[in-house]
């Protein structure tokens, strides 16, 4: 049984803030939802992200504006790390797998010509004057449940405006692109829920009406494009790949600091949840894109079926040896070691490619598993500091119930379950 005392043992070599002491500094910054009314984190509702408040308070601690630099997320999500580090004077670099939030990402932090906003604007535009009765449906994706996702009307509308945007060329197509993909969750009878896509109790009673959602977001995306023509723009780097292959991309001591938040150790499986903008896209065509997809991204849920470790297990297999009969599924210990050794192959990395004296914030929460609390936070910074980084604080931001069953066998290490920031120094 590994009680308070173990837990503590580990934690006890770092300085962790809690948040009920005015020194925990991030309590309630790593919300990505608090952005959704900000210059183009509302052109997509990217319910995993973190906060542009974060990420401004840890470079304001661990970094000095406007002196060049490069700030790295090797898991980029959409693109938030880049566009806070360009804010702040320092050019971004991201790794990121789902081809979906690259491309999202890309369009938000990619330099764009006055010229073609007002291409843009006119294309949108000229989309909205189209008879769309006299245009044919764009085909569904291949998918079982491809007639189910929408009312009838609601697709018929919205696969006529797919069609009309194939009309254009780049950049304006990908723009046009971004906001159709963007109101689809609103538009369909799924939602993304827990690890997967559920469909909604009551069929959408709401008034939809696809015109007006469409066109709210092509001006949204006009209005902010046109704003960012005021600031100066960076040369961001994304990177399609796996971050556990960034030595592929850059060199040793290139970067100035890192800020970032992996996927949790909790079987969330973002291939999943993020199939309809996969498919819809057009970025996946068939289950062996899909399987691929899986195949390189960080070992986090159960479909990852890779059982290579390249770190020792010795850590993980502690937790993993005391979790009992609620396991829910037996592939969990397997994810856990799949988990935390590409988790550990990242640190590695990111060890090589920071300079002296540069930075790195990881945003992290722990899991439950069969009456087990894996604490994530203190393992990721213990093995940050076997390999030579400095812990310089944990700063626990919120603490998580977990399920009904998992609650009474962790009742005794309920300030052990919650989502920190772990601060390194390189
Ligand atoms: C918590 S989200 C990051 C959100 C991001 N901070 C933001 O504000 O948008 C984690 C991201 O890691 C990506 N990911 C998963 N495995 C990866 C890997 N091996 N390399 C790079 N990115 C990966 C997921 O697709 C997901 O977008």
């Amino acid at each position: 049984m590994l009680d308070a005392s173990f837990y503590l043992e580990i934690e006890n070599k770092f300085r962790v803030n809690y948040p009920n002491k005015s020194s925990a500094t991030y309590t309630s910054a790593l919300n990505f939802s608090d952005d959704l009314s900000l210059t183009k984190q509302r052109w997509y509702r990217y319910k995993e992200g973190f906060s542009l408040g974060l990420i401004d308070s840890i470079l304001n601690e661990y970094s000095q504006k406007n002196t060049e630099g490069v700030i790295l997320d090797p898991f980029l999500g959409s693109g938030t790390t880049i566009i806070g580090a360009n804010k702040f004077g320092k050019t971004g670099c991201g790794f990121e797998v789902n081809p979906f939030t690259v491309f999202l990402a890309n369009l938000k932090t990619n330099k764009i010509k006055k010229e073609d906003i007002m291409s843009f604007t006119a294309n949108y535009e000229s989309i909205f004057k189209k008879d769309l009765s006299k245009v044919p449906e764009y085909p569904l994706p291949p998918l079982s449940f491809a007639n189910k996702i929408f009312n009838e009307d609601i697709r018929c509308s919205f696969m006529k405006y797919r069609n009309l945007i194939d009309n254009f060329s780049e950049p304006s197509k990908s723009y046009l692109l971004l906001g159709w993909i963007s109101i689809l969750e609103e538009i369909s009878n799924y939602r993304k829920a827990g690890n997967g896509l559920k469909i909604r109790k009551s069929k959408k009673k709401k008034e939809i009406n696809v015109h007006n959602l469409l066109l709210n977001k092509y001006k949204n995306i006009q209005e902010d494009l046109l704003k960012s023509l005021e600031y100066k723009s960076y040369n961001n780097i994304i990177v399609n790949d796996s971050a556990t292959k960034m030595m592929k991309y850059l060199s040793c001591k290139s970067v100035d600091g890192a800020i970032f938040s992996p996927p949790y150790a909790n079987c969330f499986d973002y291939t999943e949840i993020y199939k309809l903008e996969l498919r819809f896209g057009g970025f996946i065509k068939n289950k062996e894109d899909l399987k691929q997809l899986h195949k390189i991204a960080l070992r986090s849920n159960l479909n990852s079926c890779e059982i290579k470790y390249s770190h020792s297990t010795k850590l993980i297999d502690i937790f993993i040896n005391e979790m009992d009969e609620s396991l829910w599924d037996k592939r969990i210990p397997r994810m856990l070691r799949g988990y935390f050794d590409d988790m550990f192959t990242v640190l590695d990395n990111l060890f090589n490619v920071i300079k002296d004296k540069g930075f790195c914030c990881i945003v992290v929460g722990n899991s439950t598993y069969g009456g087990v609390v894996v604490p994530t936070d203190l393992i990721l910074a213990q093995y940050a500091q076997s390999i030579g980084f400095k812990v310089d604080k944990i700063s626990v931001d919120r603490f998580v119930i977990p399920s009904s069953q998992q609650y009474n066998k962790t009742k005794n290490l309920s300030k052990f379950i919650r989502e920190s920031v772990v601060c390194l120094k390189r």
